[in-house]
């Protein structure tokens, strides 16, 4: 089996590589342990929790907000069963779309577990144990992340759950105790709490979501808190008790102190993940890894052997979808002969929150630490004819951008659509534009985009509508 290019791993970095590399002409083989194509993100990931997000969200505006927009009917139910159905049914679609897909560009798919065996060489094994050798030019790793352990705390995917066994738990809990403050945390537990858990996120740190803006941030949790969600936060779980019937989580202050035990049914562990590299025999094969436990790359995704790349969650960067991907169409450009490139200074990251939390670019933090003058505008949806109407002025939109040139550096929004909305700034900093640029393009009245627009206008002169 001699192909040029060999994949190990079918997740969004994967997949895509196969597929933009197949277009390129290159004869491409992929090869995946699991029994679905589309890795993490389409099985256990994206996918799943997405549409468990955009269930219990409408359960919770068809009992909070159809009587004040009018509308009259029996206080909703949930239908539990059916909600995983549809879970189920929406992962089979987008999985199944990845075989057609390869099926279309002659990928070739290959069951079984991968190792690189050598320049050039993948040996495969396939679940009844048969090995056999795959041969290609180049080698693309693309196994993708696991979720961290929490150190003395076992995972049964039951009672104490990875996002994996929180995706698919057969009834509500009572009590949901979260352990981390990042996106899975506040998005399973927004999915429970609006299903009717009672949610507890207990976060190390003194601030929830690390990393995104910290406005942002503070302005989230309280949106967060007013739903019903409670925060521990600069605390940490110690230890959670299995023994009996319901759980008992020992969480300690982080800077040290006495202990308190939380009650819980069901323990959600979300403390990060973790590059995925078991059994792909790096350490023989001589792949060197960053100090991270990461595959160390170069900017042009090489290893340092011969002929072996890598992208996805299992090098640096964000661990996001659309990163792996874009690395994929790169690194698949740069094994047919071109200039494949990733701007890692424009990757959106968007938070599935009610509202929902998006951002690309630099933080005020990081332009304050970079010592970079800087002029931030802001425009709250509360002020936004749309977003009023659909009862959404929770939120800002926040741009940030360079006091003497007036290029966008960052924008940050927390409130409806976000994820949709962030998209235009994206855009608009790839083509390196200025905050008078984007205030001075014509936004169709009335959207939820004139807000991205007046933020814009806010750090450029001045807003019109506030
Ligand atoms: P993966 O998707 O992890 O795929 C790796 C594949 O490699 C897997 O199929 C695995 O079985 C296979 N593999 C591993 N080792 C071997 C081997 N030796 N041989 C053969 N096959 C192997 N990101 C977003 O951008 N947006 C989101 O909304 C989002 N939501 C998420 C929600 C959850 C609950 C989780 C857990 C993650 C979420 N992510 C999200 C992150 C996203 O899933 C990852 O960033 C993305 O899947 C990484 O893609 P990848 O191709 O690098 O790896
Ligand atoms: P995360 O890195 O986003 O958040 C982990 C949180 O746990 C941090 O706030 C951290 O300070 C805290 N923490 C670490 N150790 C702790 C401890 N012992 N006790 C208490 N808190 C602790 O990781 P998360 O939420 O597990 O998600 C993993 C990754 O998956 C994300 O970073 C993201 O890359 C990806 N993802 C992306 C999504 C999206 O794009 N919408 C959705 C879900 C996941």
């Amino acid at each position: 089996m001699s192909y040029d290019l060999a994949v190990i791993g079918s997740g969004p970095g994967g997949y895509v590589c196969a597929i933009r590399a197949a277009q390129l002409g290159l004869k491409v083989a992929v090869i995946e342990k699991d029994a679905t194509l589309g890795g993490t993100c389409l099985n256990v990931g994206c996918i799943p929790s997405k549409a468990l997000l955009y269930s219990s969200e409408m359960l919770e505006r068809a009992g909070h907000d159809f009587a004040t927009l009018g509308i009259k009917i029996a206080p909703p139910e949930l239908d539990l069963g059916a909600m995983m159905a549809h879970r189920v049914a929406m992962v089979e679609a987008n999985t199944s779309g990845v075989e057609y897909l390869f099926k279309k560009n002659k990928i070739e798919t290959i069951r079984g577990r991968g190792a690189v065996a050598g320049p050039g060489k993948v040996s495969v094994t396939a679940d009844d144990g048969a090995t056999s050798m795959v041969e290609a030019r180049a080698i693309v790793i693309a196994t993708g992340s696991e979720s961290t352990p929490l150190p003395g705390v076992t995972i049964d995917e039951k009672r104490i759950v990875s996002s994996t066994g929180a995706l698919a738990l057969d009834a509500v809990p009572k009590r949901l105790v979260v352990v981390g403050a990042g996106v899975i945390g506040l998005e399973l537990g927004s999915v429970w709490r609006r299903l009717g858990s009672e949610v507890t996120v207990v976060e190390f740190l003194d601030r929830i979501l690390p990393g995104l803006d910290g406005e942002v941030a503070k302005q989230s949790q309280r949106v967060l808190a007013r739903q019903g969600m409670a925060f521990k936060l600069a605390s940490k779980v110690a230890a959670v008790d299995d023994s009996g019937d319901t759980l008992k989580v020992t969480i300690e202050p982080a800077a040290g102190g006495d202990a308190e035990i939380l009650e819980a049914d069901v323990v959600l562990v979300s403390i990060g993940r973790r590059p995925f590299t078991e059994g792909l025999g790096l350490a023989e094969a001589g792949v060197a890894m960053d100090e991270r436990g990461r595959v160390a790359v170069d900017a042009h995704f090489r290893t340092n052997v011969e002929g072996v790349y890598a992208i996805g969650d299992v090098i640096r960067g964000p661990m996001l979808a659309h990163k792996a991907e874009d690395e994929g169409v790169a690194v698949a450009e740069i094994v047919a002969g071109q200039a494949g490139h990733v701007n890692y200074g424009v990757i959106p990251n968007v938070v599935y929150t009610h509202p929902e939390i998006a951002s690309v670019g630099k933080t005020e933090e990081e332009l304050k630490a970079a010592g970079v003058a800087y002029r931030a505008g802001k425009f709250p949806f509360s002020a936004n004819g749309r977003a009023r109407v659909m009862l959404e002025k929770d939120g800002f939109v926040k741009v940030l951008a360079d006091e003497k040139t007036d290029r966008v550096l960052g924008v940050h929004i927390v409130g409806p659509f976000a994820g949709e909305l962030i998209a235009e700034a994206a855009v608009l900093m790839e083509f390196a534009g200025a905050a008078e640029d984007l205030a001075r393009v014509c936004h169709a009245h009335p959207t939820l985009s004139e807000a991205v627009k007046e933020a814009a206008l806010a750090a450029w002169f001045k807003p019109i509508h506030i």
